[in-house]
């Protein structure tokens, strides 16, 4: 099986996710089912990037367990194993992050909007790592040079820095070394907070802000039954709150009744109970499905480490062939 993955010549993906907060569908919808699908056609590396969480506070006991259960669930969402990997188990990330550094403006990294803000919200201490965070999402992404990288908007500007430190090397190398990447921006409609349909679905607004897709079917359809649909003004256009509900329905694959309730809204006459109880059973199916795969997943705990492990080793590998030409390309005494 990993003997196969090296070998296949279809294009590289390469993506990473924070090991922080639960998963809820925000990110289900946004990402893991984004990545889901791609590995059909691409070789798709997915990583768990436990060295990023740490620009934030962080305890180690936290860190280590959030890692696993991260991996634990990407697995039940249906994210094969042997595309999955943690980023500590590759440590050559962190040597090119090094080397990169070195190709890597400074200013530049000062005018990155994340930096800004998640430096005001930590003001009393702000780590150099919060810093080149960037140029470790770099060495991540060229360390396998893929070519492809999905990710939310948000990321824009790392991957335009990536393509920047990329080009800089590729200029000091005297050849195109690494490709340069693109950016394959999650297509999939933004899903919003019931509770407040004019913000982001997030872990950080708090709980009410977000759907676990691993809570229980009474509090899934507990909150869908909570949701904001109008805010008592007439207009002609549909509330966010309804509109929200409209784009989860057909997130969850429920196109019949997405059809049909849209018929119903059209006509005038749209129970709004009616349209959350045919979300809150899209969610719940999804949910019931990968809490199943969960439960299977957890009766042997230490065959799905192991499997974790396997499959970062042999991703490691290819981490460091690159690592070895980039050394050599710099006069990297070995
Ligand atoms: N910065 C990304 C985020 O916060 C996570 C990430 C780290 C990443 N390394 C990456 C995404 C490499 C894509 C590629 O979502």
């Amino acid at each position: 099986m990993f003997y196969l993955r090296a070998m296949s010549n279809r294009q590289t993906i390469l993506s990473g996710i924070q090991p922080t907060g639960k998963l809820h569908f925000g990110r289900y919808f946004g990402a893991i089912e984004n990545w889901k699908r791609l590995q059909e056609e691409y070789d798709c590396l997915y990583m768990v990037v436990n060295y990023h969480a740490m620009t934030m506070p962080f305890t180690a006991k936290k860190l280590a367990e959030n890692s696993w259960e991260l991996c634990f669930n990407l697995l039940a969402c249906g994210i094969q194993v042997e595309n999955l990997f943690i980023q500590s188990l590759v440590p050559e990330h962190t040597e090119l992050n090094w080397i990169l550094n070195c190709f890597t403006s400074y200013g530049q990294l000062t005018r990155m909007t994340q930096f800004k803000d998640k430096g005001a919200q930590n003001e009393d201490f702000i780590s150099a790592g919060l810093l080149t965070y960037p140029v470790l999402q770099a060495a991540d992404i060229l360390i396998y040079r893929a070519g492809v990288v999905p990710v939310g908007k948000d990321q824009e500007q790392h991957l335009e820095l990536t393509r920047d430190i990329a080009q800089r090397f590729n200029n000091f190398a005297g050849k195109e070394f690494f490709p340069i990447p693109e950016a394959l921006y999650t297509q999939i409609p933004k899903v919003m907070s019931t509770a407040d349909p004019n913000r982001k679905m997030s872990a950080s607004l708090g709980d009410k802000h977000n759907i676990d897709v691993f809570a229980d079917e009474s509090r899934i359809r507990k909150q869908i039954r909570s949701a904001v649909t109008d805010t008592g003004e007439e207009t002609n256009t549909m509330s966010p709150g309804v509109a929200n509900l409209f784009s989860l329905l057909s997130a969850s694959g429920q196109q019949e009744a997405h059809a049909s309730l849209l018929a119903d809204y059209e006509a005038g006459n749209l129970r709004y109970a009616d349209l959350k109880e045919s979300v809150a059973d899209g969610l719940v199916a999804i949910a019931s499905g990968v809490q199943e795969k969960l439960r299977e997943l957890k009766q042997d705990r230490r065959a799905v480490k192991d499997q974790i492990k396997q499959s970062s080793w042999e991703i490691r590998k290819r981490a460091q062939e690159t690592v070895k030409e980039v050394k050599a390309i710099c006069g990297l005494v070995k």
